[in-house]
């Protein structure tokens, strides 16, 4: 006798962040991000990239709740799953938004000091955190800080227990605010351009950290960065922004072999000098659209290589192009490992410069 679909049936990977349709809006009405959509699941580590100015932070500030003074969520929905019903994050009030943020969603960014306070010591920032965030008592709050510090490789944390902000390095300053970013046990930890700052070495130990803690812990990573070898090397997928919304998702391995939008193909192309040990985004010829501009189709025309007629007629949506793999463009995509579609390329975008 045959068994009933919902017994054979694998069970879905539930995913612990959904973002859908996500547009963010800036001085009341310039929209910023666009309609951005993609989800986490435990232990997932997923990188968002992308020129200066595309919408990476506002994304990520949409999750966390702090938008900057004057932009706001104006469309879609972000909702954290973890392992009971989904919590809607927006709408929420500043209260609710107090036990998501620092609980059960944990940030780090580029400027460790600027996010700790410089006249208490950097134990007792932490300690705090754990008496407020997770209720404990001063002196277990004291022991786990001290923990928690020994777990994100800082030497003598005892010593650095008592210690001001000023006293420490910058890649010492980083470990602190992944301490108390990942100290109440988030399910999600947003870093945003957290080891951009950073020195080869450091950074390659701070990645190694957020690494352990995705496997040790389950944790799911959105890692902003402009390093594509950050990408290659610790994240399982990535997102590609370009001018508010996402024109590229899939797995890291298939997005760098067989790129399938001429801008993440760009991307690679202007990063491709060198080794993978520090591939930083380079320079495209062109200049993205005004922020906010509203064009009627593709986005990336004016610079595309491949922009035909129809790339201008109307909107351009996420397609799939292999399974688990999006990209928003009409050109065909080639086979994986492959260069690509179907139309020859011509020598240069239109409106670069010569
Ligand atoms: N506080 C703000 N006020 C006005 N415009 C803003 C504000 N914050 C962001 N923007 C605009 O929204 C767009 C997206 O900004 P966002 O900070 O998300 O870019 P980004 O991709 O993170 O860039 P970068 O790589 O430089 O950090 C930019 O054009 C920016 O000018
Ligand atoms: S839709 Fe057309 S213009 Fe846009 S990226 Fe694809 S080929 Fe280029
Ligand atoms: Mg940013």
């Amino acid at each position: 006798m045959s068994r009933p679909a919902e017994l054979t049936t694998r069970p879905r990977v539930l995913p612990v962040l959904t973002v859908d349709g996500l547009d963010v809006t800036v001085g009341g009405s310039v929209q910023a991000v666009r309609d951005v959509s993609f989800t986490l699941t435990r232990g997932e580590a997923v990188g968002l990239v992308g020129e200066s100015g595309s919408g990476k932070s506002l994304t990520c500030r949409s999750v966390l709740g702090v938008l900057p003074v004057g932009c706001e969520v104006s469309g879609g929905r972000v909702a954290l799953a973890g392992d009971g019903a989904p919590t809607e994050l927006t709408g929420l009030s500043r209260t609710q938004w107090n036990a998501v943020r620092g609980r059960r969603v944990g940030a780090v960014f580029q400027d460790p000091a600027s996010y700790l306070n410089p006249s208490i010591t950097v134990g007792r920032q932490l300690a705090e955190q754990l008496r407020v965030g997770r209720g404990l008592p001063r002196s277990a709050a004291h022991d786990r800080a001290v923990e928690l510090f020994t777990a994100v490789g800082l030497h003598r944390p005892e010593e650095v227990f008592h210690q001001y902000p000023h006293e420490l390095s910058g890649g010492m300053l980083q470990r602190v605010l992944i301490a108390i970013a990942v100290s109440c046990e988030p399910e999600l930890l947003i870093a945003d351009e957290a080891t951009t700052a950073l020195d080869v070495v450091i950074q390659a130990e701070i990645l190694e950290l957020l690494q352990g803690l995705r496997t040790e812990r389950g944790l799911a990573t959105l890692l902003v960065t402009h390093d594509l070898a950050v990408v290659a090397e610790a994240c399982d997928r990535v997102l590609v922004m370009y001018a508010g919304e996402i024109v590229e998702d899939g797995p890291t391995a298939d997005v760098l072999a067989a790129p399938a939008h001429p801008y993440t193909e760009a991307l690679l192309r202007v990063a491709s000098i060198g080794t993978w040990s520090r591939r930083e985004l380079g320079v495209i010829p062109g200049a993205p659209p005004e922020t906010g501009a509203e064009l009627p189709g593709c986005r990336f025309a004016d610079r595309c290589a491949y922009a035909t007629a129809q790339c201008t007629a109307a909107p351009v949506a996420l397609r799939t192009v292999r399974e688990g793999h999006r990209a928003r463009c009409l050109r065909p995509a080639g086979p994986p490992g492959g260069a690509g579609g179907a139309t020859t390329p011509s020598p240069e975008p239109a409106g670069a410069p010569a």
